[in-house]
């Protein structure tokens, strides 16, 4: 019988850093808004300058573009996620990509997957909440030799097993004890 292996310890993020960050992107998105007299013709490139400026679209900003542009939330959200060049999730500080091309498919693809999803207790498309990690699935990355494939942080790393996820996730705990951690 195959163990189970526990999810990784997030750390929650400090109220005091939360606030901070919601009150910044308040504010940078009403500069935003303004840049473009918040009209609605807009939404695009006003949501392309949020994204720009926190490397994703969060609630807050979103609410923000809704209230003044008087429209509701999920008209936005509706435009958002039409889009893929939007991200709704704040990238994570180690981003992880899971090649899901054939080759890498036909290796197991989607149970390193899912390996991560459990390792990182988030689903794909998503960021631990101490926005260590965000997990993403990407078509062929153009390694299929070295199938199956997961992209961390730039790194390419191939023939990847469950057991290699725990490792990659091990040295970046490690890092982190060391204080080498970027
Ligand atoms: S299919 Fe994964 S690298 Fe080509």
């Amino acid at each position: 019988m195959t163990k189970k292996r526990p999810s990784r310890k997030q750390n929650v993020r400090p109220d005091a850093s939360v606030a901070k960050e919601a009150e910044q992107i308040k504010v940078h998105t009403l500069d935003i808004l303004r840049a473009y007299h918040g009209e609605r013709r807009n939404l695009i490139p006003i949501l392309q300058d949020i994204q720009a400026k926190f490397g994703y679209l969060p609630r807050e900003a979103i609410k923000q573009v809704a209230k003044s542009m008087r429209i509701r939330e999920l008209e936005v959200f509706g435009v958002a996620s039409f889009y893929n060049q939007f991200r709704l999730n704040p990238p994570g500080k180690h981003p992880v990509k899971v090649c899901l091309g054939t080759a890498c498919h036909i290796k197991g693809g989607r149970i390193i997957l899912e390996a991560w999803e459990r390792r990182l207790g988030i689903k794909v498309g998503e960021t631990t909440t101490d926005r260590e990690f965000s997990l993403e699935r990407v078509a062929c990355v153009g390694c299929c030799a070295m199938a199956p494939v997961s992209v961390v942080e730039e790194k390419i790393e191939g023939k990847v097993s469950p057991t290699r996820v725990d490792g990659i996730l091990l040295s970046f705990e490690l890092e982190k004890e060391k204080g080498t951690d970027k």
